[in-house]
């Protein structure tokens, strides 16, 4: 896997192989010394135009427990700030020997224009592209529901079976595209709950069943209920009467989240309006993965890390990174 661009174009087996390193990553993590040598001597940049608190952090992270350097590059702040184009920043950045790039841009589609520019010679992460796609959000969020119904450790498995209610802003929502990609690819079933105002002009190639309302999807009993931010920066007419409308129709309010059973998982991907799209109670409560699906970024993030840029074994020398003994200090 040279690049990771999206979880469109991911196979089952692709998939599954991330989830399946990503539980070695997490093993490391348990231990008191939380770091690999494996990518030693490669250098990270997190190339960040949008605001970022988690998949920013996580990355850093995910690269400095492989023991990589890792540079850190925010726009603001940067010469992006004085007209420098993508092309001359990348250039610049590349001229310093950088080995991956993971890149968060407010352009649908900028990753891909990376990747396939030569601009730079790099393995390319999409850490989040305008409302097109957040790859490795899905893939913490697929690692998180695994972990939840298979248990912590299970490797080899898909997710055949779960159903799976994303609720809210879906139109405005990489991490809702991603999502209904991987989801599907890994056997789960995938419903968006939104207003029309809120979903895709066309959402049929999601492949995802669709209600208008929220409390009839809520009755056909879904495993996970994965709520999603309403992202006002990204919208400029009204989607909706008022907050409090909004609330009333699409959250996850106390009322609602006291109906769930108690096996029903609330996902959201942060940041959280809470009040708003999901009450704290609900954000707060034991069946909430919310602060796990943080923990569990770092895991995926090294996979992927670890995959794009150290990439497979030779076949019949395949192997999940191993976990030296000889931890770097
Ligand atoms: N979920 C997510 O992408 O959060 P950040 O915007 O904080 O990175």
């Amino acid at each position: 896997m040279r690049h990771l661009l999206s979880t469109r174009d991911l196979a089952r087996d692709e998939a599954i192989r991330i989830l399946d390193v990503a539980e070695e990553m997490a093993d490391v993590t348990t231990r008191e010394v939380k770091k690999l040598p494996a990518l030693r001597g490669k250098t990270v940049v997190n190339l960040f135009f949008e605001d970022s608190t988690r998949t920013r952090i996580s990355f850093e992270a995910a690269a400095k427990r492989l023991s990589a350097d890792v540079i850190n590059f925010a726009a603001k702040g940067s010469s992006v700030s004085k007209g420098e184009s993508l092309k001359d920043t990348v250039q610049t950045l590349g001229a310093m020997g950088v080995d991956g790039v993971v890149i968060r841009h407010g352009a649908s589609g900028a990753p891909r224009v990376l990747a396939d520019s030569g601009w730079i010679d790099a393995a390319v992460v999409n850490a989040g592209d305008g409302t097109h796609e957040h790859p490795t959000q899905a893939l913490l969020d697929a690692f998180t529901m695994r972990r939840r119904i298979h248990g912590a450790g299970s490797r080899g498995r898909d997710l055949d079976g779960v159903r799976v209610l994303i609720v809210g802003d879906v139109l405005h929502s990489r991490v809702a595209r991603s999502n209904a990609w991987l989801l599907r690819t890994l056997g789960a079933s995938v419903t968006f709950a939104a207003p029309p105002t809120l979903l895709p002009s066309t959402p049929a190639p999601f492949g995802a069943a669709v209600h208008h309302d929220l409390d009839v999807a809520l009755a056909e009993d879904p495993d996970v209920v994965m709520m999603l931010r309403i992202q006002q920066e990204r919208m400029n007419e009204a989607f909706f009467p008022n907050p409090r409308e909004y609330t009333r129709h699409y959250g996850l309010t106390a009322g609602r989240f006291a109906t769930l059973p108690p096996r029903t998982l609330i996902m959201h991907p942060g940041p959280m309006n809470r009040g708003l799209e999901i009450a704290g109670i609900a954000a707060d409560d034991a069946r909430s993965t919310i602060v796990e699906q943080v923990e569990n970024g770092v895991s995926v993030r090294m996979a992927v890390l670890y995959l794009t840029l150290v990439g497979e074994q030779p076949p019949g020398t395949q192997q999940t990174p191993t976990v030296p003994q000889e931890a770097s200090a």
